[in-house]
């Protein structure tokens, strides 16, 4: 059976769109399918204009390096390199040469300026969760995918990393975040709410109650 079934869905520049529902409805799996980093044996994926499926996987990853960030759950720091080789790394890798002032910058975004040379272990987890989001936004990417980037977070930590992500959407900016955080979820333009691999409810400018009855009457409907 096929884990996402009938979604339809256009992620307009520099909205903020966000996704909840059950867990095992396909969240992570749209957001994969959707960044190219899972391929689809059905359906069809544009971005930047163009057809993911008809890509060979070279011209995928360049898409990709050009115009995708994606931030994890597990932040997927290399621990033996401190916050800007991290970021300089990401971008050497991405064959988009970050000069030091675009590191700075990107910290300094993240409230960070000033712990440049620590080493993962040597942040707390908010910290490193923030020089994982500097780390996309130095690639300036014109859509941000994030999967869970509060769930390893308390809440009040997560709360300052969903903040810079609402802040990292707009100007042409696209920002998609899979959370189960009511509030982070309501932060967003549009929250789309999946069950068994459809979209069961779409809310505009939702709050987080009304993100939760969403979510619940999904559960119940289920
Ligand atoms: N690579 C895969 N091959 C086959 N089935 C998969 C694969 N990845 C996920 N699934 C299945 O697809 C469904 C949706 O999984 P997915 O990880 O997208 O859910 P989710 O909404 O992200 O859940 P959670 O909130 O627990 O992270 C589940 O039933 C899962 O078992
Ligand atoms: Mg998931």
């Amino acid at each position: 059976m096929p884990v996402l079934r009938g979604i339809s869905l256009d992620i307009r520049a520099g909205e903020m769109v966000s996704i909840v529902g059950p867990s095992g409805s396909g969240k992570s799996t749209l957001l994969y399918c959707l960044s190219g980093l899972e391929p689809y044996d059905s359906g069809s994926v544009q971005l930047a204009g163009r057809e993911l499926r008809t890509l060979s996987r070279g011209s995928l990853a360049a898409l990709r390096r050009k115009h995708v960030g994606f931030v994890f759950q597990s932040f997927n720091l290399v621990p033996s390199l401190s916050a800007r080789e991290n970021i300089a790394l990401s971008a050497r890798l991405a064959r988009r040469p970050v000069h030091a002032a675009d590191i700075d910058r990107a910290l300094t975004d993240v409230g960070l300026a000033d712990r440049g040379r620590h080493r993962p272990g040597q942040l707390s987890g908010g910290q490193q969760q923030r020089v994982a989001i500097a780390r996309v936004l130095a690639m300036r990417p014109d859509i941000v995918f994030a999967d869970e980037p509060t769930g390893s977070l308390d809440t009040a930590t997560g709360a300052d990393v969903l903040r810079l992500l609402r802040a990292a959407a707009g100007g042409g900016r696209s920002v998609i975040v899979v959370t189960h955080d009511l509030e982070a979820a309501a932060l967003a333009d549009r929250v789309l709410v999946l069950r068994d691999g459809l979209i069961h409810n779409e809310l505009h400018q939702a709050t987080p109650e009304q993100v939760l009855e969403a979510i619940t009457h999904a559960k119940a409907d289920a």
